[in-house]
């Protein structure tokens, strides 16, 4: 079956292209012109050049594509009018043209939980699932922050850890739950989805198999690494309205996503990852040991 993917160059992305093709999957990426393409080297693929905001490479991108799986967003801090633009419209845009071209499967994913007043990247993830399912029936998975090698969430971390950061949280009393998922288990997901038998349309939940809070998740990296740190915690509102400036200013994309994942609950109540992959989910500290083996954590 031919696929087109969005996102391949990203996080998620590159791991799901892999995965498709290893299912034999024709695989076609819809990849920026100016796009770093090395995280693709080797992978037999066709590239559709296009953009999420040039909503006519999308049509030709998705041409004789009987699946689509739309990765691709705009995941670092913009401007509201930008979110808007690639999140909401590109994905509205992108289904508009999967249904035109009479494709029978579209993968989307969201994000898990729901994103506060002010975190407008969640916002418009998931006013991109409403635009979507508004023009097809999608096959929607709200997914739990991912980490694993290069991710936004514990390598920053890992490095801060690292640097002996002393500040422990970005989240006032740390203690939102989360359900952080190894990111080779989500993208097995998605490409499962995309490329197995079944495919009903329908929003689910995709998470890791760990309830756990914040705190926990630094604890586990700081046991992992051998390093002590201590707790300061920090007020939200000190923190959103201080510590989101000072990251803005410095241009630290990784703060502001970490904040993000974090100052909110992002927890399955229906967790289908596990129907999905057909074998255990990778616990955090199985993930940090092969992060830090993989990667040193870098
Ligand atoms: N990672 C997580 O923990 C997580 C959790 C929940 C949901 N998700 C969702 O999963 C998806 C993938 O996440 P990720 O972490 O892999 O993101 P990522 O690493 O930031 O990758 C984003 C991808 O989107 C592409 N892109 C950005 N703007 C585009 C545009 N205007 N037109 C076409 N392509 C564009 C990027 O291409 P370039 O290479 O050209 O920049 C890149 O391939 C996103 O939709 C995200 O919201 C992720």
């Amino acid at each position: 079956m031919k696929i087109l993917l969005t996102g391949a160059t990203g996080f998620l992305g590159r791991r799901v292209a892999r995965l498709l093709a290893a299912r034999g999957a024709a695989l076609r990426c819809l990849v920026r012109p100016g796009s770093d393409r090395a995280a693709l080297a080797g992978l037999d693929f066709e590239a559709a050049e296009g953009d999420l905001t040039d909503h006519a490479s999308l049509e030709r991108a998705v041409d004789g594509c009987p699946a689509v799986v739309h990765l691709a967003a705009e995941t670092g801090p913009a401007p509201q009018k930008r979110l808007r633009e690639v999140n909401v419209e590109g994905s509205r845009a992108l289904a508009r043209a999967a249904a035109k071209a009479k494709a029978e499967r579209f993968v989307y994913a969201s994000v898990l939980g729901r994103p506060r007043p002010w975190a407008a990247i969640g916002r418009s993830k998931l006013a991109g699932e409403l635009a979507v399912r508004e023009v097809l029936p999608a096959m929607v998975f709200r997914c739990a922050p991912a980490f694993g090698p290069g991710d936004a969430l514990a390598c920053p971390l890992l490095a801060g850890l690292r640097r002996g950061w002393f500040v422990s949280t970005f989240t006032g009393q740390g203690t939102w739950k989360t359900q952080p998922v190894w990111a080779d288990d989500l993208a097995e997901c998605l490409a499962a989805a995309a490329a197995g038998g079944r495919a009903e349309p329908g929003v689910r939940e995709l998470a890791g198999p760990e309830v756990i809070t914040v705190i926990d998740f630094w604890d586990e990296l700081a046991r992992a690494l051998g390093v002590a740190r201590v707790r300061v915690h920090v007020p939200e509102t000190v923190l959103r309205l201080g510590g989101f400036a000072l990251a803005r200013a410095l241009g630290r994309r990784d703060c502001l996503r970490l904040a993000e994942f974090f100052i909110a609950q992002t927890t399955a109540e229906n967790n289908y990852a596990p129907v999905l992959l057909g074998r255990p989910l990778t616990t955090v500290a199985e993930g940090v040991a092969r992060m830090l083996g993989q990667t040193g954590g870098k």
